[in-house]
């Protein structure tokens, strides 16, 4: 049988990402044993990151797994992802052994690729990381593409851990200024995962140029049906905080611009105004704010709204340890996650 892969959450059902959020939260308040020992993960990052590979090594090492570090183009070889190439470029070698050598060593595979931001109709195919789990035999994990689902579950157990049930709730995914056009991964993420736990979840965002792809917006408007919640687009800043409970915000840049960013940057620079700021936070129904990290204080956010109590950011951030050691052991079903599945699939039905 094909190894399972977490890929998207869209992959995933509710019941399944209930449990592994209550996995989660159980590792957190109970940290495991070594559940993964004699385990190997090969971590395989394109971008730079703090949260995502300190989470991955750090939570693969308390699970007793061993964490392999690979950068190709760095410390590792150039990889190429396309079929039937002459390969005559930078490339070394071909994704096709890469996956099957990282599989015959390592019982997972994670890999952070972002978009190259030349031309998104070729970035949302997201090639690198659906070659990876074509070829590879092993569990493959998004550590963040064009999609974040590590982000997405730490995101939503920071939010129940403050907020408790989320169904019903006022989420707001505000677009933020910010000097470089930036992923959509998180943007998308944050749809799909408030949607799937049945929020009522607006997107708001500069104008039309920066909605996300038809494929997030629908996912969310199809999920939050599914879930009891709703789903809306706003350019409205006041309309759109009045009355949230969630305040995530994110920058990204406008999909229609990609591969011509300098048309573009005048654009973003007349919307600095959509930074999350106190009078905006006063408008809501004393809403929690989050951002995955980095982030450019008093340019996204003000530093009033990110260290007031109301945010959580560093709940958020350390998260990503117990929600990403719940994926690794779910993955290789070394947890009872598998039960709990069965069993909300059971309570769901
Ligand atoms: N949020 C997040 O993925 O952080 P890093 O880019 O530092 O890994």
């Amino acid at each position: 049988m094909p190894p399972r892969h977490f890929l998207s959450t869209r992959d995933w059902s509710r019941a399944e990402i209930d449990a592994l959020l209550a996995q989660a939260a159980d590792f957190k308040a109970d940290p495991p044993g070594p559940l993964l020992a004699g385990k190997t993960i090969a971590l395989v990052f394109f971008n730079p990151s703090l949260r995502t590979r300190t989470s991955m090594e750090v939570g693969a090492w308390r699970l007793g797994a061993h964490a392999v570090v690979l950068e190709p183009g760095k410390g590792a070889w150039p990889i190429e992802f396309e079929a039937g190439v002459v390969m005559d470029g930078d490339a070394e070698e071909h994704i096709s052994e890469v996956a099957r050598v990282l599989s015959s060593y390592c019982d997972m595979i994670a890999v952070r690729k972002f978009p190259e931001f030349k031309d998104w109709s070729v970035d949302r195919e997201d090639a690198a990381i659906r070659a990876f789990a074509a070829y590879s035999t092993v569990p493959v994990i998004n550590l963040e593409t064009i999609e974040h689902p590590c982000q997405e579950l730490a995101h939503a157990l920071a939010l129940q851990e403050r907020r408790g049930d989320l169904q019903g709730k006022k989420y707001v995914l505000t677009w933020t200024y910010h000097p470089k056009p930036l992923n959509t991964a998180v943007a998308n993420s944050s749809l799909l995962i408030a949607s799937k736990l049945g929020m009522n979840v607006t997107l708001l965002c500069p104008d039309e140029r920066y909605l996300l792809d038809d494929r997030y917006m629908s996912a969310a408007a199809s999920q939050a049906a599914e879930h009891g919640g709703s789903f809306s687009v706003s350019h409205d800043i006041d309309a759109s905080y009045d009355g949230a409970e969630i305040v995530y915000a994110k920058s990204w840049g406008a999909i229609p611009f990609f591969g011509a960013w300098d048309e573009e940057k005048s654009i973003r620079d007349a919307y600095k105004h959509f930074i999350v700021d106190e009078q905006k936070m006063s408008l809501t129904n004393d809403a929690v704010f989050s951002h995955c990290l980095p982030m450019r204080r008093n340019v996204k956010a003000t530093d009033g709204v990110v260290d007031a109590p109301t945010s959580l950011i560093i709940e958020e951030a350390a998260n990503r340890l117990p929600t990403q050691q719940a994926i690794m052991t779910t993955l290789l079903d070394t947890t009872n996650c598998s039960a709990a599945m069965l069993e909300r699939e059971v309570i769901h039905a």
